[in-house]
């Protein structure tokens, strides 16, 4: 349903002795809105609202998210029973169609990926030209907004064809460029995709195999990349598809807007907090110097903080970090790794995070990152990577926000408003005159 047609109520605005009324709308769930797009044309103030705590930007119909109960919802389908039940593709089918496929859509579809999983030949002649130690990050927000520059024929956003061609070549291509670059940073030979295995498959062969020998991809492994992928998926109006939204709303290209994304993505308190995490956890150590970090965390005075603990949506556990954890272990135990001395500090580090009443009080419980981290880490990957993987699973994500989004008759460009505390108007001073 429309959110303009469940217009119910309204809501009054009032400042000093005027009131301006607007009105508010109800989603299927979630919090009501107050649509205040006339404020300003009605009373001349904007609203002010940094870092958006408390503002829609959109309306959609693809992820919910309830941060005080922990709930996450692609399409409606809670993140625990994708993750259990299905798999990746069938969960890129859902975010970007709305419904879970039969089984020839999801034949259909996976055969459509497959398809386009190798990229353009002249790509490994673009790589050549990063530096050998780049970060692959760096190479990935790079590499994808290229694609623009080889794929022109699906680059116009206008016809349907083009969107959806452009969403699967990216779907079946960022996973094939995440492998190059990293087998660009340790000096291997990029390794082809291999078509007859399954798309979290698929990338583990992509990153691990090498020319001289057979590599077999254990299925432990790849369920829980393809689970990994599963929960990274999509996160509502988070960041990165904040960005990729803005970027797409100019009218730019999909490729260009998923870089915009990548990049946005690679920050510390984004995508970027699953490397961050892990770094922490080695320069911690052991768990006697855990103390200390916590302590300095809890200090008004000292900026740092824990990284992999807190949200800024879910204020209860992250039902995706529950999985995770799972996860974790479930890897742990397929590779043997008993005696790894992070899982010791990252175990004493949780524990110690949800007894404390600083965290507690804060509601900063451990979120995603910091068991995918360690998971990862298990898995072979080295910390540069781990964003990496968020943005091959996210990508999904971000394509279906663009599509809904240019889909949507009411899209306008992005343009948000400022509260100016500068120089007021002054008048331009000769440089000779200036002391
Ligand atoms: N360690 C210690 N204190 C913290 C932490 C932390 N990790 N996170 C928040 N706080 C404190 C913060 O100092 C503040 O205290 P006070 O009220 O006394 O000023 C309070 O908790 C609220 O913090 P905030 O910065 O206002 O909360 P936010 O919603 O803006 O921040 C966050 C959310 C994720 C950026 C933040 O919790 C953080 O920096 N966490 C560490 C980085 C991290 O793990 N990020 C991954 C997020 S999950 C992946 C994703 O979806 O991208």
């Amino acid at each position: 349903m429309d959110a303009k047609t469940a217009a119910k109520a309204t809501g009054t605005i009032t400042v000093g002795n005027k009131n301006w009324e607007f009105p508010v709308y109800k989603g299927s769930i979630g919090p009501d809105v107050l649509d205040i797009a006339k404020l300003y044309g009605e009373s001349g103030l904007f609203t002010y609202d940094p870092g958006f705590t408390s503002t829609a930007s959109c309306e959609s119909k693809i992820t919910y998210i309830d941060g005080d109960e922990g709930v996450l919802l692609y399409r409606g389908y809670p993140i625990e029973q994708l993750a259990e039940h299905g798999d990746f593709l069938e969960t890129c089918y859902l975010l970007l169609y709305g419904e879970l496929p039969t089984p020839s859509q999801k034949a259909d579809f996976d055969y459509r990926v497959t398809r386009h999983t190798m990229v353009h030949e002249q790509m490994s002649r673009f790589f050549q030209g990063f530096r050998r130690d780049a970060h692959p990050m760096a190479v990935m927000t790079g590499s994808i907004g290229a694609l623009s520059a080889f794929y022109h024929d699906s680059t116009d956003i206008a016809d349907p064809t083009q969107r959806m061609i452009a969403s699967l070549r990216m779907i079946a291509k960022v996973p094939t460029l995440a492998a190059m670059a990293y087998k660009y940073s340790i000096g291997q030979p990029f390794v082809y995709p291999k078509n007859d295995l399954d798309y979290a498959a698929n990338f583990l062969h992509m990153c691990y195999a090498v020319p001289t020998e057979d590599y077999k991809v254990n299925p432990v492994l790849a369920r829980a990349m393809d689970r990994i992928f599963i929960l990274h998926a999509d996160h509502e109006q988070n960041a990165s598809t904040s960005t990729v939204r803005l970027a797409g709303s100019s009218g730019a290209n999909p490729f260009a807007c998923i870089a915009a994304g990548c990049a946005c993505l690679w920050g510390p308190a984004h995508g970027g907090a699953n490397e961050a995490a892990l770094n922490m956890l080695a320069e911690i150590g052991s768990v006697d110097r855990i103390p200390e970090f916590v302590k300095r965390a809890k200090d008004k005075n000292d900026s740092y903080r824990l990284m992999g603990f807190g949200h800024r949506v879910y204020k209860n556990y992250d039902p995706r970090a529950k999985i995770m954890q799972k996860t974790c272990h479930e890897v742990l135990a397929e590779l043997g790794i008993k005696d790894d001395p992070l899982l010791d500090v990252a175990m004493e580090l949780e524990r110690i995070a949800l007894s404390d009443e600083y965290f507690i009080e804060k509601k900063l419980y451990p979120n995603i990152d910091f068991y995918s981290g360690i998971t990862l880490k298990a898995m072979g990957f080295p910390t540069t990577m781990f964003t990496v993987l968020f943005a091959v699973a996210r990508t999904v994500g971000w394509i279906a926000q663009w599509k809904e989004m240019i889909e949507d008759p009411k899209q306008k460009i992005g343009r948000p408003r400022q509260l100016y505390t500068g120089a007021t108007p002054r008048d331009y001073t000769p440089i000779s005159r200036r002391k």
